[in-house]
């Protein structure tokens, strides 16, 4: 990685670990309650330098990583945090060249994540409905890649309404992933992956059902991912007491071939699983 230049985000540290990031600009300052940092005197230095204020307060200073950058970056809607985004690449196999096709775009979190992973010989084509949240998206995906990157686009409108192409892997990020399932398995090769991230259990239900129902996907898997830091000071290892203890669901299911009715599995849905029946409601 080279030293920083004119243009970069850095993210500076100061002693308690506050973190802030800024733009380095020519003669440009960053003002602190103790002193400011000139920006030209940042230019030139490795990544990891101190830099101090006029006054002697010292931050460290780093480039973002992909999680810092999009857990500072612009937001319009929520967005997906960095654990979850980490486990879609892994769990929808997000790997270079594939065909993405991703929905909502929200803040462009997520798309940042999709379009880095699929690199040059891939492809993510992301629908957004709000054109406030496209614009936002398009914004921090520029400022993440430096450019408007070519293996990315961007269509406003509902993903289910505009869709024509195949693809390798379905995304989706939305209120209501289930009205595109149907569409889903339109667009998906065989052996695809749809992969639907969910806020709420209701949600995650009326998902896994719908998927079931059109028979054109593998029986729906569902994970959810509880990620606790920990501290270490001498011999005190032990837990962070504070966690964020909910983000999301995911939930995933293959593409069959088409015409293909998968074999039933073989259990039975315990009493009740799919509310009373007739006689006894
Ligand atoms: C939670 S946000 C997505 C956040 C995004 N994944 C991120 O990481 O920044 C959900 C977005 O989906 C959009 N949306 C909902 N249904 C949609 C649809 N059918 N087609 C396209 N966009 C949709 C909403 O407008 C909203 O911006």
């Amino acid at each position: 990685m080279s030293n920083f230049k004119f243009g970069d985000r850095v993210q500076l540290t100061d002693p308690k670990g506050k973190v802030q990031t800024i733009t380095l600009k020519e003669d440009g300052e960053y003002h602190t309650h103790r002193g400011w940092i000139v920006h030209n005197d940042v230019v030139g230095t490795p990544q990891g330098s101190v830099v101090e204020t006029t006054a002697g307060m010292k931050f460290l200073a780093f480039k973002p990583l992909l999680g810092d950058f999009v857990l500072s970056m612009p937001r319009g809607a929520t967005i997906v945090y960095p654990k979850d985004a980490a486990f879609i690449l892994g769990f929808a196999d997000i790997a270079p060249g594939v065909r993405v096709l991703e929905a909502g775009v929200g803040s462009g979190a997520l798309s940042i994540s999709l379009i880095r992973a699929v690199g040059e010989r891939g492809k993510v084509d992301s629908f957004e409905r709000r054109e406030e949240f496209a614009t936002v998206a398009k914004k921090n995906v520029e400022m993440y890649f430096g450019t408007l990157p070519e293996n990315w686009s961007l269509t406003l409108g509902s993903v289910q309404d505009a869709v024509h192409e195949k693809y390798d892997r379905v995304v989706l990020d939305m209120l209501a992933p289930w009205e595109c399932v149907e569409m889903a398995a339109t667009v998906l090769e065989a052996g695809g992956v749809l992969l639907a991230y969910v806020a709420t259990t209701t949600q995650l239900s009326e998902m896994a059902e719908t998927i079931k129902k059109s028979e054109a996907f593998t029986e729906p898997e569902s994970i959810e991912t509880l990620l606790r830091g920990w501290h270490h000071e001498g011999l005190a290892v032990r837990p962070q007491h504070r966690m964020i203890g909910h983000t999301g669901f995911l939930i995933m299911a293959r593409r069959l071939a088409p015409g293909v009715i998968a074999p039933l599995r073989r259990r039975r849905p315990s009493k009740g699983s799919y509310g009373l029946p007739e006689d006894e409601a």
